[in-house]
């Protein structure tokens, strides 16, 4: 009698862990095959978008402003998205959410290189010289500069192998995030002349995702 309660609750116990498998495979396959694809588009769409316009010529009268403030953007709002993933992964509890993290990383440099890039070529048409007087005279061009280049390290180091080959070192390293986002902000408040609504917008984003990790930090001190 005994025997046969166990075999039964053994077959019990299978068949949840057939069925908690057949789960998690499925919550799997749709973030693999639907959810990140998915974002994948949504995240090349604004560039789409912006040479769609260059091409049909809709971007207004200043065309290349248009395109390098566009860059700029989503750049930066990118940035902020790979910080909110981290948060948004303890309030849903959802662990797949970390996986998320390299793409946004490396759609925020794709934009900010773009915006660079738009700068370098469009409006400077490579003036070197030019170039250089600027970066030197115009802080926020310097700062957007120092953003770059400490963005750099991040995604070339962005691949499994170089976090494997760094070790702890990668973390530490890719806490580089938080000050380049707060120079990217600055960048932004440096540039604006009249108009303080979307420095302060993006500033106030940035404070609540860092100011919830330095609050997580003193409580787990605490
Ligand atoms: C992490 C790096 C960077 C981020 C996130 C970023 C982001 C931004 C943002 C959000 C704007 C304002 C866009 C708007 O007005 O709506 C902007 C403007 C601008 N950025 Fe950057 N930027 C970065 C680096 C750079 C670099 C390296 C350069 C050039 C050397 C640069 C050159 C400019 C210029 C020239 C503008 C002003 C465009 C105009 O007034 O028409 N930025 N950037």
């Amino acid at each position: 009698m005994q025997a046969s309660t166990f075999s039964q609750t053994r077959k019990k116990n299978t068949v949840s862990k057939r069925a908690g498998a057949k789960q998690l495979k499925t919550g799997e396959f749709y973030f693999r095959i639907v959810f990140k694809p998915l974002l994948f588009i949504l995240l090349l769409a604004p560039a789409l978008w912006l040479a769609w316009g260059a091409y049909q010529d809709s971007l207004g009268a200043n065309p290349v402003e248009a395109v390098i403030r566009g860059m700029g953007d989503w750049g930066l709002r990118i940035l902020l998205l790979t910080l909110l993933i981290s948060p948004l992964k303890r309030l849903l509890d959802w662990p797949r959410l970390l996986r998320l993290r390299r793409m946004l990383g490396l759609f925020a440099y794709f934009y900010v290189a773009l915006h660079l890039l738009a700068y370098v070529w469009l409006d400077q048409y490579f003036d070197w010289n030019e170039i250089w007087l600027d970066v030197v005279e115009r802080p926020f061009i310097t700062v957007g500069v120092l953003a770059f280049v400490l963005l750099t390290p991040l995604a070339l180091t962005s691949t499994k192998g170089m976090m494997r080959r760094l070790g702890k070192r990668w973390k530490r390293l890719h806490r580089l995030v938080y000050p380049i986002s707060i120079l990217a902000v600055l960048h932004f408040w440096w540039m604006v002349k009249l108009d303080i609504s979307e420095p302060l917008v993006y500033s106030i984003l940035l404070a609540l995702l860092l100011g919830e990790r330095l609050y997580r930090n003193v409580v787990r001190q605490g």
